[in-house]
């Protein structure tokens, strides 16, 4: 902490004179997490919390995307992204040209995005999900076919709860892809007793060798409800980390995969953009206009 302490003094410092928020993903690195964010959480719990922001400042400690969806919810804020390369495999998998394809392919079925995705691409959707939701969404949508775009895997998993045909885009997370269910099985041998928590992102039959799975917020509770003995979370290395410290009683077994975009956001960075009020994101506003009703759906009916 020595080395990282002057950093979070003066971040913490500074965001009171810019009157700024840090909301911070559950993958942040826990200087991050525990030294200067004001708000964490998954995915959805930062998009709603992107949207009630008292602040004239929101510092997206996160990935590019969740950046866009704080200015789509909170346009009049002025919104930072410490490292504007911060992007994601899922993000920049997919265009707006590739929901009009798919809307080709499967006339009248409603497109269901992932967050994880590009301004431009919820604007052409017509509602989003998160890992957290994701069921429910597709679930109540009427059609019996629902598009969902842009992670092949957890659209297989939803598909494997719904009832409805869900057809989807081949995009994958890159963290999550690397799992393979033999690595679950090897795991469970080499460490007898371990509770194996995947997120959703995991391919389905990784998802089904798992005890549980469940978005990075539902990850956190299932720990803290459970308390296993032992725990591998089969999801980023920051989450056990993260936690860690809050459950002396669990032992987090490795290995674990990094994310490299949500590795580029650093104390350094975060310093650097409210020093300078640089890496500012803008959202074309027709374009904001369109997205927000796909995001502003999704909030409605996971309430
Ligand atoms: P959640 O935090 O919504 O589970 O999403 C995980 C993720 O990969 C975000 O990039
Ligand atoms: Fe994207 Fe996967 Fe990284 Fe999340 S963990 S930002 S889904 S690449």
């Amino acid at each position: 902490w020595a080395i990282y302490a002057p950093y979070v003094r003066a971040i913490n410092a500074l965001k009171k004179e810019r009157n700024a928020v840090i909301l911070g993903h559950n993958y942040m690195t826990p200087e991050i997490y525990h030294g200067v964010s004001d708000f964490v959480g998954d995915s959805l719990q930062l998009a709603i919390k992107a949207s009630e922001v008292e602040e004239d400042v929101i510092v997206q400690a996160g990935v590019h995307f969740m950046a866009e969806t704080s200015k789509i919810l909170s346009p009049g804020k002025t919104v930072l992204m410490p490292d504007m390369d911060a992007g994601c495999s899922l993000a920049e998998s997919i265009t707006a040209e590739g929901i009009d394809e798919m809307r080709a392919k499967y006339p009248g079925a409603p497109v269901v995005s992932y967050v994880n995705t590009t301004a431009e691409v919820k604007a052409a959707s017509d509602i989003c999900c998160t890992s957290s939701n994701a069921l429910q969404i597709v679930n109540a949508m009427e059609s019996d076919t629902v598009i969902m775009t842009p992670d092949q895997y957890l659209a297989q998993n939803v598909a494997n709860e719904s009832h409805k045909n869900v057809v989807y885009w081949p995009g994958s997370c890159i963290v999550h892809e690397q799992y393979t269910a033999q690595d679950l099985r090897d795991f469970r041998e080499w460490n007898p007793g371990t509770r194996l928590i995947a997120h959703p992102e995991c391919p389905p039959d990784v998802v089904a060798e798992a005890d549980y799975s469940g978005s990075t917020s539902g990850i956190i509770k299932y720990v803290h409800d459970e308390k296993p003995e032992k725990a591998m979370l089969i999801t980023e290395c920051s989450m056990a980390s993260n936690i860690a410290d809050e459950l002396p009683e669990v032992d987090f077994v490795g290995p674990c995969n990094m994310c490299p975009y949500m590795k580029k956001i650093t104390l350094e960075k975060i310093l650097y953009a409210l020093h300078t009020m640089e890496g500012q994101v803008e959202v074309a506003e027709d374009v904001a206009e369109k997205a927000r009703k796909s995001v502003q759906a999704m909030i409605d009916l996971s309430r």
